[in-house]
């Protein structure tokens, strides 16, 4: 049986796209989990460059950020060895499901998508057809490699929603072709929110640049943003629900020191909300201060990351390539 475990392994499918910088709320709620993920799964993690192009990309910006998104997921410890690290664009079958799959969707449902309907608002000068196939490229991404669980924030739910629907309709009109696809909320995450507005998640495109904490920021930003958080007049450091700002710290803390919140509370107990900020700040500094000068390293070495890029997108290709092969099939598209 031992040597049966490698095929028994159910797949993991998730892709970010190359736009923004992430913040460490993505750190926590999503990079993180991968790293745990890809030593149980067979995982194909995506940079969703196709997906970016929905909105006004510059050209020359979306391929140094798709390069950067690249180093920055191996030097968070994702393993190419382990999983299928690639450019959504690589793997042309994407599209090429995509299309299919459009055939299925129905005007009125894309049009009825959350995200699209937030898009078009946000993007009124640019509603194109893209913008409104995005979750049906999604479900493409999705349903090419037979995945089980899809890792997501609750803003995509909607969309691995969309995909299940996708695969049963197409399951039953051409019989059965793809897995249905579940999301994977993975339980105990932290939700990292706002340093300014704790309400409110922690958002890679807030418009003040203080609520968030980017990947990116150095050690000095870093500790001037958590010095800034709101907190409350109260002097307590305890994590209730009266106190949105401490405990949105809190979890930050717990988050990137590894202690529980008992721990954090017990050790911060009578501290002053300034040096108490100052400890969260540095923390979070000190995790990322590695990750940022191991990226840096990766890419100056532009043939490593190329050779892992085209790697993983072989390894996608492949999977991909047996199912399109198979939809082909069932659609009727004439094959010797
Ligand atoms: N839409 C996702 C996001 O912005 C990115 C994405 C593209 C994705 N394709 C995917 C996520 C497939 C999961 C599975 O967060």
């Amino acid at each position: 049986m031992e040597e049966n475990v490698g095929i028994m392994k159910k797949t993991v499918y998730s892709a970010v796209q190359p736009t923004g910088s992430l913040t460490i709320g993505n750190f926590v709620g999503a990079i993180r989990n991968w790293l745990r993920l890809q030593n149980e799964y067979d995982c194909y993690f995506a940079i969703a460059d196709l997906h970016a192009i929905t909105v006004r990309q510059e050209p020359a910006e979306l391929r140094r950020r798709t390069l950067e998104l690249a180093a920055l997921y191996l030097a968070c410890g994702i393993d190419p060895e382990k999983c299928a690290l690639y450019v959504q664009s690589h793997v042309s079958a994407h599209a090429e499901l995509c299309w299919i799959l459009n055939t299925l969707t129905y005007v009125g449902e894309a049009s009825r998508m959350t995200q699209f309907k937030d898009k078009s608002q946000k993007h009124a000068d640019n509603i194109n057809m893209g913008l409104m196939d995005y979750p049906v490229l999604m479900a493409a991404d999705i349903l090419l490699y037979q995945t089980d669980f899809v890792p997501v924030g609750a803003d995509q739910k909607q969309h691995v929603e969309l995909s299940r629907d996708l695969a049963e309709r197409f399951n039953g009109r051409y019989g059965e072709t793809f897995k249905v696809p579940e999301p994977l909320i993975v339980k105990g995450e932290a939700r990292i929110c706002s340093l300014q507005d704790p309400a409110k998640k922690m958002s890679k495109s807030d418009e003040n640049p203080n609520a968030s904490v980017f990947l990116s920021d150095d050690r000095d930003t870093v500790i001037r943003k958590f010095k800034r958080a709101v907190t409350d007049s109260d002097n307590r450091i305890v994590c209730s629900e009266e106190k949105p700002g401490i405990s949105n710290l809190l979890n930050i803390y717990c988050a990137f020191s590894g202690h529980t919140m008992s721990e954090a509370e017990a050790s911060f107990s009578g501290m002053g909300y300034g040096d108490f900020k100052l400890a969260v700040g540095e923390v979070v500094a000190d995790v990322l201060a590695p990750i940022q000068a191991e990226q840096k390293r990766l890419l100056a070495d532009k043939k490593y990351l190329t050779e892992v890029l085209q790697g993983g997108a072989e390894r996608a290709f492949k999977t991909a390539r047996r199912t399109l092969s198979k939809v082909c099939r069932k659609v009727g598209f004439y094959r010797e």
